[in-house]
């Protein structure tokens, strides 16, 4: 088979990758190593930036969001068991995100794929990048048991933190920035009218977040050591802890009920440098991966997949300006969101070796956060996103 761009990976950003490409007329062939409802399932976090919202709505993927999601303008933190800060971040920067679970926009990407008859081949396994460097490079596959090969201009590899696109950079051309997080979030759904607000608790027994998906589906979560298993966690218990980190305002409007999944999430911070190798260009979480908090996650896969698509459209108009750019573009955006998740984590969880200094420190900075408009104003400017380059 011959491409113009094959995209390893089906998930929100070679979905998205493959749709641009597609609307602006540039052959592409999508390989995924999984079955389409396996993707389907996965469960994601549930915040828009302003900017992810317009990239979708741009390349007419917000109909289902349009009705479904709704707007949310404030960023609640509790903290110390009694205080609660709210920031409208629509006053302070006139900018607001949308609460629309990513699973969704998973289903309508691959709505749209069908809609438009788009090549994705799912349960292709073996996938092996060559000659990346070259003018030539080729991707090679096996799907039903036979081999295939495609041969392309451009591979962008979209395949996660565990695809084997980052692997073609050869280690002396690849620096990698990595933190893990001495802890996880132990998340739940469950089918119940959720909190009216998004709320994240500094709390000392340990961080907490309630969020939402729709008026009857819940998401919250609680820090739990990483050590511990789903098991360990009954419904009681996770309902207990969660109320005890929450204000006793927000602990009497909770909603419980059983959970209908439940899942323990490690927490890290990883950034490769460059995203580009030759002809391979590396986007969403196969380049970086960011801690949950803030929900960036699917954000950064967006905005790469926004300068990548513009990249390879102008290529084929002629110009390779921003081929020739993207990764230090994109790497811009990447370390301005990867260091954002950073200090909202440090800033709301508990450390193994935290002492009292250490948590008092961090209820000051929330304290000066619930004071300050200047500091309100630079949580909103991150929090609903940095612009687009
Ligand atoms: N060959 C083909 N496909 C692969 C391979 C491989 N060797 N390895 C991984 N994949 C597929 C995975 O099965 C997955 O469907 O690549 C896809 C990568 O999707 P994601 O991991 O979702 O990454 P991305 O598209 O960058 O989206 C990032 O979604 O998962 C969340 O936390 C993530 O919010 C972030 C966003
Ligand atoms: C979620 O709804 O899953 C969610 C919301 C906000 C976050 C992280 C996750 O910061």
């Amino acid at each position: 088979m011959q491409t113009k761009v094959a995209i390893i990976g089906a998930g929100p950003a070679g979905a998205l990758l493959s749709h641009i490409l597609d609307r602006a007329g540039v052959d592409n062939i999508v390989l995924e190593r999984q079955s389409r409802s396996y993707v389907l399932e996965r469960i994601r976090a549930g915040v828009l930036e302003w900017g992810t919202v317009e990239t979708l709505r741009e390349h007419g993927l917000a109909d289902r969001l349009d009705v479904e999601g709704h707007v949310h303008d404030t960023i609640n933190i509790a903290w110390r068991g009694t205080e609660t800060l709210s920031v409208d971040t629509s006053e302070k920067i006139d900018r607001r995100m949308m609460a629309y679970g990513q699973t969704r926009i998973q289903e309508d990407l691959y709505a749209a794929a069908d809609a438009r008859g788009a090549s994705i081949v799912f349960e292709a396994s073996d996938v092996a990048l060559h000659n990346v460097t070259t003018d030539s490079p080729y991707v090679t596959y096996r799907v039903n048991g036979t081999d295939e090969r495609i041969d392309c201009e451009f591979i962008a590899g979209c395949d996660g933190f565990h695809g084997v696109s980052r692997q073609a950079i050869p280690e002396s051309s690849r620096k990698e920035f990595e933190k893990v997080y001495p802890f996880g979030w132990l998340g739940i759904l469950s089918e119940t009218p959720p909190l009216p607000i998004l709320l994240y608790v500094n709390h000392e027994r340990g961080f907490g977040l309630c969020s939402m998906r729709n008026p009857m589906l819940s998401r919250y979560y609680v820090q739990a050591p990483i050590t511990d298993s789903v098991d360990d966690w009954s419904d009681d218990r996770f309902w207990s802890e969660l109320v005890g980190r929450l204000p006793s305002e927000h602990a009497d409007q909770l909603v419980t009920g059983p959970s209908i999944e439940k899942s323990l999430a490690p927490l890290r911070s990883y950034v490769c440098e460059p995203m580009r190798h030759g002809n391979m260009f590396l986007a969403g979480d196969a380049a970086h991966i960011v801690p949950p908090t803030g929900a960036k996650g699917l954000n950064l896969a967006v905005s790469d997949v926004r300068y990548l698509s513009r990249a390879f459209i102008q290529h084929y108009q002629g110009d390779d300006s921003f081929l020739d750019s993207y990764s230090d573009m994109a790497l811009r955006r990447v370390w301005g969101a990867v260091r954002f998740s950073w200090w909202l984590t440090t800033l709301l969880h508990r450390f193994p070796d935290q002492t009292a200094f250490d948590q008092r420190a961090q209820e000051q900075e929330l304290s000066y956060l619930a004071a300050s408009a200047a500091a309100q104003t630079a949580l909103s400017e991150q929090y609903v996103g940095l612009p687009f380059e």
